[in-house]
């Protein structure tokens, strides 16, 4: 059976895994991940290097491949450019390879995820799709005719980076306006801790579940208070997707894929997230009344999409 690696820089963690050609992860590895650039390539070297081991097989026969929130370049091993983390033209991929003694694959995170369910995930029987993933950042991924859409050089599908406000916030990216800066899992925390301190009895059980300090709010915290019937932390979540359904739309009319895949941290909110998003998406569609709609749904690969992407594009050339 062939079996290939993944892992997945996130902002918390790097998580790598052996995985099988049905997707399945076979074993994991999980490290925190350091906060300096060598560091962070240390850390990676270190997972993938631990699980080579373990696989146990000679260098070569196991593809290896690394998913990370940025830029990257078609040749799939330089990092251009990340608009949260201090990554501009950095060769991963090669140093990575030197190390490991077999090539290394980078992929961009939300592509990485984007495969993961159009292979195994939610759309498994679908051949264009589109994917948003809700997390620190929003990424996005795209594929047309069950082809993964790099672009010429390797950077399409920058959902989050797509200008939804002309002048509006400036975004990590350098530009302002986009999507990122409302639709995220970072906007969310934002606007919690504006309705806390603007309204602190609507904001009430928010500032509980904080300790009582807004500062200290997470976007899990807002999930969380959501699912348990808190009226402020709903509404922040239909905001989201209020914004996120505005990219829909948009995306919508220029790739018209027939699902739409929401992943990521802030999706774990489901229908409360969806919804609203769904709802805009339909709103705001170019002649909508006369198309067919795609499906707008949650991801279904959970935590694990980077690393099953990641793997299973290793293994294809
Ligand atoms: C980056 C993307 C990444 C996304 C999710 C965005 O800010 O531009 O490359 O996929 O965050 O991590
Ligand atoms: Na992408
Ligand atoms: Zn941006």
């Amino acid at each position: 059976m062939q079996v290939s690696i993944g892992l997945d820089v996130g902002g918390t963690k790097i998580a790598g895994g052996v995985v099988d050609e049905a997707g399945t992860i076979l074993d994991r590895v999980r490290v925190p991940t350091p906060t300096d650039v060598p560091g962070l390539v240390r850390g990676i070297g270190d997972v993938a290097e631990e699980l080579l081991r373990r696989v146990g097989r000679p260098a070569g026969e196991v593809p290896v491949g690394v998913a990370a929130a940025g830029y990257i370049d078609a040749t799939r091993s330089i990092v251009r450019f990340a608009p949260n983390i201090a990554w501009r033209e950095y060769p991963l991929g090669p140093e990575l390879t030197a190390r490991l003694g077999v090539p290394v694959r980078i992929e961009n995170d939300a592509n990485a995820a984007t495969w993961a369910e159009f292979r195994f995930g939610a759309g498994r029987d679908v051949e264009h799709m589109i994917l948003f993933t809700i997390g620190t950042g929003v990424g996005g991924g795209l594929v047309e005719s069950s082809k993964l859409v790099r672009g010429g050089f390797g950077m399409a599908a920058e959902f989050g980076h797509f200008r939804i406000v002309r002048g509006g916030r400036l975004c990590g990216c350098g530009l302002h306006g986009c999507l990122e800066m409302y639709a995220s899992g970072r906007a969310l925390v934002r606007s919690a801790k504006q309705l806390v301190i603007d309204d602190p009895v609507r904001g009430a059980d928010l500032l509980k579940r904080a300790g009582g300090d807004a500062e200290a709010l997470q976007g899990r915290m807002v999930t969380e208070a959501a699912l348990a019937g808190d009226e402020a932390s709903i509404a922040l979540l239909a905001e989201l997707g209020d914004w996120l359904g505005e990219g829909v739309a948009q995306m919508c009319a220029v790739f018209d894929p027939v699902m739409v895949v929401v992943g990521g941290g802030v999706a774990e909110a489901g229908e409360l997230l969806i919804g609203p998003a769904r709802r805009t998406y339909l709103e705001n569609l170019t002649g909508a009344a006369n198309r067919p709609h795609a499906e707008v749904v949650t991801a279904r690969m959970g935590n694990d999409a980077g690393i099953i992407g990641a793997a299973d594009l290793a293994t294809i050339r």
